[in-house]
């Protein structure tokens, strides 16, 4: 997808973040010069552009916007502060406070936002192949700005990485993470799931590789914990020894327990 970058139509006032982001990214910035996104996307024969406003960027596909936003996470955290609310995620990693948790498919980062939060002395780590959605999500994450100092701390900790995650986990040591989570985009899609369609036409939609769950059960010191569609049978397919599933709950998650291996 060949991915540009502009301003907004009041041009670049004093955002510091730019120049890293161009840098980081490697997508070539394109003046606007008050023409409308078509109109650039058409000069360059571009897929898609960012458009980097002073709170974050902004990516333009397909008629579709995409960018950062936390509601996922914020709703999932906000139902525990107010009322205990169990997050299933974190039950069935059996999150403790100083765990590092690696999270192999970070997409708009709910899953990772929610796992900073219930582990404020560990670390979380999100890998994201898609270029796109690794660049906005970084970058919304880190000029995140809200008045819940719970929510924007928990987002600050994630160290976000644009990278293939089997690549990723070849580079680590045996035993560097309590736990590694993956959370592939679903073979069918959930249609009532609204909060990731934006995300679709721009995700890594590849089934995941035996070889990357074996690469996680080396690497991580407690478990490794796969989130699927119940219905399917690719948890099985993956060797998960337990499958974790509410009696109505569309969605399941597999785990490997490092103990039993
Ligand atoms: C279903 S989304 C994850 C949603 C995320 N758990 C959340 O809470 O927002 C899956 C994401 O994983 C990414 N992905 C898929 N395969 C990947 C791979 N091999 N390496 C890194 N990222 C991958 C996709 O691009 C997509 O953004």
């Amino acid at each position: 997808m060949h991915i540009i970058a502009t301003t907004a139509q009041s041009g670049i006032k004093d955002f510091s973040y730019l120049n890293q982001f161009l840098e980081e990214s490697g997508f070539p910035l394109v003046a606007r010069e008050k023409q409308s996104l078509d109109d650039l996307l058409q000069a360059h024969h571009a897929d898609a552009v960012v458009v980097c406003y002073r709170e974050g960027p902004v990516l333009y596909h397909d008629n579709a916007k995409f960018f950062f936003h936390p509601s996922m996470a914020k709703n999932r955290l906000a139902a525990y502060r107010k009322s205990g609310t169990g997050d299933p995620l974190v039950n069935v990693c059996r999150l403790t406070p100083d765990d590092e948790v690696l999270d192999c498919t970070l997409g708009l980062g709910a899953d990772a936002i929610v796992a900073s939060y219930f582990t404020p002395a560990g670390r979380v780590v999100g890998i994201e192949s898609s270029p796109a959605v690794a660049q906005v999500v970084k970058w919304g994450m880190k000029l995140y700005d809200s008045s819940m100092s719970w929510l924007n701390e928990a987002i600050k900790r994630i160290e976000v990485v644009n990278q293939e995650h089997y690549e990723y986990l070849q580079g680590l040591d045996s035993g560097s993470f309590d736990i590694v989570y993956f959370d592939p985009m679903f073979r069918r899609p959930l249609l009532k799931s609204q909060a990731i369609s934006p995300l679709r036409a721009l995700a890594n939609h590849r089934p995941l590789d035996k070889a990357a769950i074996k690469e996680a059960c080396r690497v991580a010191r407690k478990r490794v914990v796969i989130k699927e569609l119940a219905a399917g049978t690719e948890l099985q397919r993956l060797g998960c020894e337990a499958i974790i599933s509410g009696k109505h709950r569309k969605i399941a998650f597999g785990v490997i327990e490092h103990r039993l291996r």
